[in-house]
């Protein structure tokens, strides 16, 4: 199957070796900084071993209509997702998009129709989803062994100081990135709603920005989240510890069953607990960085999908919900009201100006 990656930054590494490790063929790359896609084949491991002749392009559109991959991947600037994605879906091509999967809810909306318009596989780069200690708190939520749902939370407590932010000038932007919460929480928050049941009714979030007056939006958020079907949850997402990321925690407990994953980025079992078992069975997976592991299999759910025609894991309704969530705290953090769930027309440009 060939394959192409639009966007050669920081994460695009595990795209590459997610599609080698998968046996795709790099047909394309693209970038408008030709010394970035050196840089990324040399940080690639595996690397394609012929990564000098993969033919690179600096318009994603020249090389949708010249190489016309079966798959791209898209690791621009969060910003341009939306565009991008729908550029390759109207032209039957199959896309990964990378978190969050567009800036707005319109624009979420596009993705999601014009997916199932133009009949083409449409993942949203949720990859946590498949780390192993996830999996095994999913297996136990699917078979029924926490009971009726209680409560949970998320915490994302990571470091980010102003040599990350200065990287690039979209990072920190309303229109481009949003702060921690769309950029480093977004993982955590999709993992939260996918576990107690998607359907959310109301949201009540705070937001501040308190160390980085260099980027427009928050460094720090917290929320109170209740369930349609009855469960409350926290978040709390924060690029504000000093130094170090400490870690990523996902808290789930029900009558009959409680777990909490937990190291850098919700790759461990730190703890479970099951209604007549005092075992307390624990899981560590080794990452080479908080990104982890699971690139590579969401790439090969998202292969599979594409040959077998079935709907991917993580689908762009998954990513939709994801940033709904995200844009609901905004919102609530603005108004200082209780937001209730769906909405519909949310941009993260409505915040500009919420911190100056
Ligand atoms: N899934 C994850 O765990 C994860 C981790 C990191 C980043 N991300 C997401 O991936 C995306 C990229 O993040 P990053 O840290 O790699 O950013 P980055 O700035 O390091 O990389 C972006 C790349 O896009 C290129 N680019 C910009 N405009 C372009 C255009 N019009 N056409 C072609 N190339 C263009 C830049 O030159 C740069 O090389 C973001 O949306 C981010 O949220 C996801």
């Amino acid at each position: 199957m060939t394959y192409a990656l639009i966007g050669c930054g920081r994460v695009a590494p595990s795209h590459i070796k997610a599609a080698v490790q998968n046996g795709l063929t790099i047909a394309a790359v693209c970038d408008i900084d030709d010394g970035n896609i050196t840089a990324m084949f040399r940080n690639s491991d595996p690397a394609p071993e012929n990564w000098e002749a993969i033919p690179r392009y600096s318009d994603y559109t020249e090389l949708f209509d010249t190489v016309r991959p079966t798959l791209v991947s898209i690791a621009l600037p969060s910003g341009l997702h939306a565009k991008c994605a729908l550029a390759a879906i109207e032209r039957g091509i199959n896309v990964i998009i990378e978190k969050p999967i567009a800036m707005s809810l319109p624009d979420a909306d596009a993705i999601v129709s014009a997916a199932s318009e133009y009949g083409v596989t449409v993942s949203a780069c949720h990859q946590n989803r498949f780390n192993l200690a996830v999996q095994a708190m999913r297996r136990r939520l699917e078979a029924g062994d926490f009971g009726k749902l209680s409560n949970a939370a998320v915490t994302v407590r990571w470091s980010r100081g102003e040599a990350y932010y200065k990287q690039a000038d979209w990072r920190g932007t309303w229109a481009n990135d949003g702060g921690t919460l769309m950029n480093q929480c977004i993982h955590g928050i999709d993992l939260l709603r996918w576990m107690c049941g998607d359907e959310i009714d109301t949201v009540y979030g705070k937001t501040r920005r308190q160390f980085h007056d260099y980027i427009e939006a928050e460094d720090v958020g917290t929320a109170v989240i209740a369930f349609k079907n009855g469960v409350i949850a926290t978040v709390e997402g924060t690029v504000n510890a000093c130094e170090a990321d400490i870690e990523e925690h996902l808290t789930l407990l029900g009558e009959s069953g409680s777990m909490k994953l937990g190291g850098t980025s919700a790759n461990t079992v730190e703890y479970s607990r099951f209604a007549g078992s005092a075992r307390n069975d624990t899981l560590s997976e080794a990452t080479a960085n908080v990104y982890g592991n699971g690139h590579t299999a969401l790439f090969a759910d998202v292969i599979d999908a594409i040959r077998t025609g079935r709907p991917p894991y993580v689908d762009a309704a998954a990513g939709r919900r994801a940033l709904e969530t995200v844009l609901a705290i905004y919102l609530s953090a603005k108004t200082g009201q209780p937001v209730t769930l769906p909405l519909k027309d949310v941009r993260s440009t409505d915040f500009t100006g919420l911190f100056s």
